[in-house]
């Protein structure tokens, strides 16, 4: 067990430091709760994985932030809310869980020309959670797709501007620019690291949308409806960030505090026998 304070505790989870632009976001809405953030990188990345394997991942990790004495757990990745959403909501009933979907609803008010380009990993376009958006927001609009092969990596290797991230991210823009995209969706928590390069590459003209603020949002609700007598929101108490990876610590430590610009400590976690398990460092 950790030794957070016992106040709001928010877990979240993403296959790596991608749920960390989520983390900043709830951190931005409430600096006041104790999160608690694993980063599976013994397992990065998950998009390319089958949703059954992604949706084991998923369950462990839940159960391991119960543990830690979450009171809602927010599943800051794409690919595990395609593979794990509905089932992690009919396993825990008692758990708010908030997830990820790419923002195809706004994107499709916000566009002018009515095309949208998505930018996501495989298994968030295989989940039934991606076609049930396409459904419901996007008939009015024509929508691009591309699963930007290695970026996830480039950015877990802490390149966010390089030659070979540009070369990627050029190769799954340009098309969609071509095709008179206007607006471009982040289906994948990774992906607001690269803003600056994407918007560089698209031009100022073209719309990123980054959904974690509104993410932030949700968990700010479902919290304050979990524990609508808790002292919440007095901005007084500072809320402690504890981060863990099923990865290497020490480097983990260094991206994120690169990343979220945010000094916290990081323990190390283990697989065993589909189990996470802390290891003593
Ligand atoms: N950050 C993740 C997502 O939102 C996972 C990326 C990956 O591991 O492939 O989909």
């Amino acid at each position: 067990m950790s030794d957070l304070p016992p106040s709001s505790t928010i877990g979240i989870f993403d296959s790596g430091v991608g749920g960390l632009s989520v983390l900043r976001a709830i951190r931005e809405l409430r600096g006041d709760v104790n999160i608690f953030y694993v980063a599976d990188q013994a397992h990065v990345p998950y998009g390319p994985r089958p949703l059954e394997q992604v949706r084991g991942f998923a369950t462990a990790i839940t159960e391991y932030l119960l543990g830690e004495r979450a009171e809602l757990i927010t599943v800051a990745c794409n690919a595990a809310s395609a593979a794990a959403l509905y089932s992690l909501r009919e396993s825990f009933p008692e758990v708010p869980f908030v997830g990820m979907e790419p923002a195809l609803k706004p994107a499709a008010t916000l566009s002018g020309s009515g095309t949208v380009g998505v930018l996501a990993t495989p298994a968030t376009f295989q989940g039934e959670l991606y076609a049930s958006v396409l459904e419901r927001f996007a008939a009015s609009v024509t929508v691009l797709t591309s699963t930007c092969p290695g970026l996830v990596q480039r950015i877990e290797a802490g390149d966010l501007d390089g030659p070979d991230t540009r070369a990627i991210l050029e190769e799954a823009l340009c098309p969609m620019l071509d095709a008179g995209a206007d607006t471009i969706v982040l289906g994948c928590t990774h992906y607001p690291f690269v803003i600056p390069l994407i918007q560089l590459i698209a031009g100022p003209g073209v719309k990123v949308i980054d959904p974690s603020p509104a993410v932030a949002r949700q968990a700010d609700r479902l919290l304050k409806e979990a524990r609508p007598a808790a002292k919440i929101a007095d901005g007084l108490s500072a809320g402690r960030v504890q981060l863990c990876t099923t990865g290497d610590p020490a480097a983990f430590s260094k991206l994120s505090a690169a990343l979220f610009g945010e000094s916290n400590p990081v323990s190390q976690l283990a697989w065993n026998k589909g189990a996470l398990c802390q290891v003593e460092m």
